[in-house]
């Protein structure tokens, strides 16, 4: 039996979760987030902080650290956790189209860099992390990174599936897709058993509200107000790109990739210091 354990970032609204086996607490990190202050330029490691604190409290071992994709809305904390508990870290391999994309566009050089993940994952492979296995889907269409991580009976999807009432991520990213989003989630996700779990990458509560972050397969293919049991992919698709020209950047999209491409590690200027480029548009 497994023991999933949310933390909600309430900044960029982002879900990251850490999975346990609760007899031999081995476990895995997914999507953990760095701390970025827009404002003063600031980068720490709050969030990081509350992932530790939980896995030093339930002596956990964590065995790998995964990022569901390149997130666009936050810094990836993946780099920072992977040094300081000594582990490793994976992404789905669909992660180079979108470095090689971004490299150009924000003029960074990987190769000047440590590699930005240990392990890239393909189609149904198998992870084993001790006691737990990993069972990786491919689910791009949101990024052509994206990655949806089954454990026992709970599936891990990122920004592939949101809550029922959210629909699922946005695909006008380069090289995101409506149409292969739609293929990913009838193909991979709409096929597990109606009872799995599914534990998604965001949730955007109002006000006070807790984050609702975990749902079935059985109810997103009854009631997902974008891609139910019965939507066609023509509507599907339809539907997902008139919203998606409804919606603005995210707010830390020009910081997030940079990082998110070298796998969370922070660029630097010639000189050395940590920096980030800020492209123009010159009209
Ligand atoms: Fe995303």
């Amino acid at each position: 039996m497994i023991t999933v354990k949310h933390f909600f970032h309430h900044e960029t609204k982002t879900l990251s979760y850490i999975i346990y086996d609760n007899h031999s607490k081995d476990a895995v990190v997914i999507d953990p987030v760095l701390d970025f202050d827009q404002k003063t330029s600031t980068v720490s490691s709050v969030s990081l902080d509350q992932l530790c604190a939980h896995i030093e409290s339930s002596r956990l071992n964590v065995h790998l650290i995964i990022d569901s994709h390149v997130h666009a809305d936050h810094l990836s904390g993946a780099h920072a956790l992977k040094k300081r508990l000594l582990v490793k870290s994976a992404i789905g391999e669909g992660f180079f189209n979108s470095q090689k994309y971004f490299s150009r566009f924000y003029d960074l050089n990987p190769a000047e860099y440590e590699p930005a993940y240990d392990h890239y994952l393909s189609h149904h492979q198998s992870v084993n992390c001790g006691s737990l296995t990993i069972k990786v889907l491919l689910t791009p269409g949101h990024t052509p990174t994206c990655t949806s991580l089954l454990i026992e009976d709970a599936v891990f999807v990122g920004d592939t599936l949101f809550q029922p009432y959210l629909g699922c991520g946005r695909t006008d990213f380069p090289s995101g897709s409506a149409s292969t989003l739609y293929e990913s989630i009838t193909k991979q996700l709409y096929t597990l058993p109606d009872h799995y779990r599914v534990f998604t990458g965001h949730d955007y509560p109002q006000n006070s509200d807790e984050p609702q972050y975990q749902t079935t397969i059985g109810h997103s293919k009854r009631s997902n107000i974008m891609l139910n049991a019965t939507t066609s992919k023509d509507d599907f698709v339809r539907e997902r790109q008139a919203r998606d020209q409804t919606l603005s950047p995210p707010n830390l999209l020009v910081y997030a990739m940079q990082v998110n491409i070298l796998g969370g590690q922070l660029p630097k200027t010639p000189s050395g210091k940590h920096g980030l480029f800020m492209p123009l548009t010159v009209l």
